[in-house]
C-alpha cells in the first residue's frame, strides 16, 4: 500500500466504505463488488485501496480476531505483525516486571504495542516506514497511553524508558531473509540494547543458536503446534534461574517448560505402546529430556526428537499416538497392510529418515474407508514404519 492508497483509506469516505463492505469471502464477491462501488461513483484508487483493506482484514482475522475489523493492515505489515494471544504474554511479562514506560523499536502495524497499551503501560512506538507508521497511529488510536513516532529506531532517544521490545524485520524487499546482518534493526544493535535496559528480542524460531547471547532467557513459542517465534529475554524481563523455555499455546491456554539450560537427554529404551511427539517448542529449545522425565518417557532412537512410552501421556507438551503394529519400512509391505486394513486416509510422519511423506502417498495409492498414522523413523537405529492412531 502506498501513502496515496493509505490518504484515499483514512479519508471520511474511504472508512465508512470500508466498514460497509460486506465480509471478504471470495474472488467472484470482490468482482461484483468493485462493479457496484464503481457503479456508485467511487475513484478507482479508493475502490481498489477499500477492497484491499478489506482482503487483508478477513486474513487478519486468524491473528486478531474481531479486532481485525477496527484495524488497517499491509501486506507486509501483517505477515510480520504478532497474534494477538503471543503479544498479550510479551506485554504480561512487561507488566510484571513493573516496568511503567516501554519502547517498541519497529513498531510495524502496532500489534504488539496494542498488547503492551491494553495493560496500561505507557508505550512509546517507533516505526522507520512512513505508511506504516501511519497505519500503526491509526491501530493504536484508541489507547491515549501510546505515541507512535515516525522515525529510526536506532537513533530514539531512550532516556527514562524502563524496558524496549524489539521485532527487527527479518525481510529485504518483501522477501525473507535468515541472514541476521540484513535485519532491522540489526540484530548487534538489539543485543547491545538487552545488555543496557531489561529488553524482549522478538526473532524466527529457527534462529542459530550459536548466535544467542550468555546470560539471557530464550523463550520459544509455538501457537497451535506451529513453532511462531523465538523471543530473548534479558535483565529484569528474564526469569530466575530459567536460560530456555518453550511457551505452547492452544486449545489447552498456556503451558510452559522451562530450564536452566539444554537439557540432556534420556537414555534410549524400547518401543512401548506409545510414541511421543513432542511439541517444535520444546525440540527448538532442547528440554526433550526434561519432557521425558516428566513424562515417564524413553527416547526411541538417538538423536531423533520421538519419544516412547508404556502410558499415553496427556500433556500440552507432546502429542501422543498408539503404535499398532510395526513394519520394516518397505513400501511393498506397507501398501500391503494398509490394503489389508482398508486405510485410505494416511496421515504420514517422519523423522530421521529421509523420505518425502507426499511422494510417498502417490505411490502408496491407499484406498478405503479406514484411517491411521504412519510414523516413519528409526527404532534402535532401524528404519521402521509404525502403523499407528492418535490419541484424543
Ligand atoms: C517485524 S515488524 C514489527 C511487527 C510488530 N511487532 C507487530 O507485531 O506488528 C518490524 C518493523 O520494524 C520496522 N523497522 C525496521 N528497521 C527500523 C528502524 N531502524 N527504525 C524503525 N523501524 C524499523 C520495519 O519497517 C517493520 O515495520
Amino acid at each position: 500500500m502506498d501513502a496515496d492508497e493509505l490518504r484515499a483509506v483514512l479519508s471520511l469516505e474511504g472508512l465508512r466504505l470500508l466498514d460497509s463492505l460486506p465480509p471478504y469471502e471470495s474472488k467472484a464477491d470482490v468482482v461484483r463488488v468493485v462493479a457496484d462501488l464503481r457503479k456508485q461513483g467511487h475513484p478507482p484508487t479508493l475502490v481498489a485501496a477499500v477492497l484491499t483493506q478489506s482482503r487483508l482484514r478477513a486474513r487478519a482475522r486468524d491473528k486478531f480476531g474481531p479486532f481485525a475489523d477496527r484495524m488497517l493492515f499491509t501486506q507486509d505489515g501483517l505477515e510480520q505483525a504478532t497474534r494477538l494471544s503471543v503479544a498479550a504474554q510479551h506485554a504480561g511479562r512487561f507488566a510484571r516486571a513493573d516496568l511503567s514506560w516501554v519502547a517498541d523499536l519497529g513498531c510495524g502495524i502496532g500489534a504488539d504495542a496494542m498488547a503492551l497499551a491494553a495493560l496500561e503501560l505507557e508505550v512509546s512506538a517507533v516505526e522507520r516506514d512512513e505508511v506504516t507508521a501511519a497505519i500503526a497511529a491509526y491501530n493504536l488510536a484508541p489507547w491515549s497511553n501510546v505515541r507512535v513516532e515516525h522515525g529510526d529506531a536506532t537513533s530514539y532517544p531512550l532516556d527514562g524508558i524502563g524496558g524496549v521490545w524489539l521485532d527487527p524485520a527479518r525481510r529485504d524487499d518483501g522477501r525473507r531473509t535468515s541472514d541476521p546482518q540484513d535485519w532491522s534493526p540489526s540484530l548487534d544493535f538489539a543485543f547491545d540494547l538487552a545488555r543496557r535496559l531489561p529488553a524482549g528480542i522478538k526473532l524466527g524460531p529457527g534462529m542459530d543458536r550459536d548466535l544467542l547471547p550468555e546470560g539471557m532467557e530464550a523463550q520459544w513459542i509455538s501457537v497451535d503446534r506451529d513453532v511462531v517465534e523465538l523471543v530473548v529475554w534479558s535483565r529484569d524481563l528474564a526469569r530466575d534461574g530459567v536460560g530456555r523455555a518453550a511457551l505452547v499455546l492452544g486449545q489447552h491456554g498456556a503451558a510452559e517448560l522451562t530450564a536452566a539450560e539444554d537439557s540432556e537427554d534420556e537414555p534410549v529404551g524400547e518401543l512401548g505402546e506409545y510414541l511421543l511427539e513432542p511439541d517444535g517448542s520444546v525440540i527448538r529449545a532442547r528440554l526433550i529430556g526434561d519432557l521425558a522425565r516428566r513424562l515417564g518417557a524413553r527416547m526411541l532412537s538417538p538423536d531423533i526428537a520421538y519419544l516412547t512410552a508404556d502410558a499415553p501421556a496427556a500433556s500440552p507438551f507432546a502429542v501422543a499416538f498408539r503404535v499398532i503394529e510395526q513394519f520394516p519400512l518397505d513400501e511393498r509391505t506397507l501398501k500391503r497392510e494398509l490394503a489389508a486394513r482398508g486405510i485410505g486416509t494416511v496421515e504420514i510422519k517422519k523423522r530421521g529418515v529421509d523420505i518425502d511423506p507426499s511422494q510417498l502417498r502417490k505411490r502408496l495409492a491407499p484406498k478405503g474407508d479406514g484411517s491411521a498414522t504412519l510414523i516413519l523413523t528409526r527404532v534402535a537405529g532401524r528404519r521402521a514404519a509404525l502403523l499407528a492412531e492418535r490419541v484424543q
